[in-house]
């Protein structure tokens, strides 16, 4: 038989988190045990039937049958300028300063191909969202981890990085709120970041995919574009998957500084042919009627949080209460690894959680809790681990 090995930098890599997890949780299904998934950040509850018909809508137009525009309807992309504008006071050129994704991860693991060459520095806030590390080596850049712990509150010293490496810098990763940690980030943390990347001329990924999931409107997440200067240094990728529930529909947006947004596009040209139109027609209603749903799905997570909450502070579980995301980030108990800890609560009780590490080095010591079932099931979830 001939032998094809993958390529180096291919094979180097670990499987993928949440593909490893399903595979497992696969395993011990088939085995009659009664899985609960806590395990990936999948939106459970069904999208809203006025996006439904909205997709049922458009894909009877012919019209829409054909190739999609690359970069997006500018319809759509309307639709994400009027949104930002509604909901962050950021007013963007959507004809220069938006490009339509097939879903943010798409668009993030493809953004480094524009701009970093073999060897250029991409720094990397971790624990993180596992596509930056992975799109960075595929460029051929290297990875600088600038640690997110509990101690610094899992915002990034940037006075740690070293001038000289700044100088080397090409690209930052930040992502708030944060997967996995829930952490969000203050202004006075961007107002810094978007300083130093301005002095540095280093571009800034900010990853806003959850700023929809919040607990408190006094306190809603804002959006780096909001900060004076941002938009000389700064691409933002946002998603419709977790505000409106529709991971499966594959759409997403990332907007901000025109060189930036066309780089993407550019790569975009040459290896897809963006989202099927019927998908951006519903994501223009969604964008601009779903406000109220995803309300609505605030308020649910908000129950299933304090349920948690409540029941892993029960159990001596350290874990800070989140002021946004739907996800719980917790201490796992003295002495046991992430993985052990996780190996054995899906062993012993079907539940599935990530472990930390999943998310780099730094999430060593911690587990994630994606708050993806309805509270009863969640109470039962956190029983069974109780009871371990
Ligand atoms: C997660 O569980 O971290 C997310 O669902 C992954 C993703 O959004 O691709």
């Amino acid at each position: 038989m001939i032998e094809f090995p993958m390529a180096d930098r291919v094979a180097a890599l670990p499987p993928y988190l949440f593909a490893e997890i399903d595979r497992v949780k696969a395993e011990v299904r088939a085995r009659g045990v009664d899985i609960i998934s806590l395990g990936i950040g999948d939106p459970d509850l069904p999208t809203p039937d006025f996006i439904v018909e909205a997709l049922c809508a458009g894909a009877k137009k012919p019209e829409n049958h054909q190739y999609p525009d690359y970069v997006g309807l500018l319809a759509f992309r309307a639709a994400v300028a009027d949104w930002y504008k509604t909901r962050f006071g950021v007013t963007l050129d959507p004809a220069k300063e938006v490009v339509s994704l097939i879903g943010s991860k798409e668009g993030i693991a493809h953004f480094p191909l524009a701009f970093v060459n073999p060897g250029d520095l991409v720094i990397v806030c971790s624990p993180n969202y596992p596509v930056y590390p992975v799109a960075t080596g595929f460029c051929g850049g290297e990875v600088k981890i600038l640690p997110l712990t509990d101690a610094n509150d899992y915002l990034p010293d940037l006075d740690s990085v070293t001038d000289a490496e700044w100088a080397r810098a090409k690209m930052i990763f930040v992502n708030y709120p944060n997967n996995p940690t829930s952490a969000v980030a203050p202004r006075a943390f961007y107002e810094k970041l978007v300083a130093k990347a301005r002095e540095t001329k280093t571009i800034v990924v900010s990853d806003a995919a959850y700023t929809e999931m919040y607990y408190d409107p006094a306190e809603r997440p804002m959006s780096i574009l909001e900060i004076e200067g941002a938009r000389e240094v700064a691409i933002e990728f946002h998603s419709l998957s977790k505000t409106y529930n529709m991971t499966g529909w594959r759409i997403g947006m990332a907007v901000g500084n025109e060189q930036l947004v066309k780089g993407l596009g550019k790569i975009k040209e040459n290896v897809d042919s963006g989202i099927f139109q019927a998908v951006q027609e519903a994501g223009i209603v969604a964008l601009a009627k779903g406000e109220p749903y995803a309300e609505q799905f605030r308020g649910i997570y908000k129950e299933r949080r304090d349920v948690a909450v409540a029941a892993l502070a029960k159990m001596g579980i350290a874990c800070r209460t989140p002021k946004a995301s739907f996800y719980l980030w917790c201490k796992t108990p003295a002495g046991q690894t992430s993985s052990a800890f996780v190996t054995k609560v899906l062993q012993e009780t079907g539940v599935v959680l990530t472990p930390g590490n999943g998310f780099g080095a730094p999430g060593e010591g911690y587990f994630r809790i994606a708050m993806t079932v309805p509270v009863a099931r969640l109470e039962e979830a956190l029983s069974r681990i109780a009871k371990l």
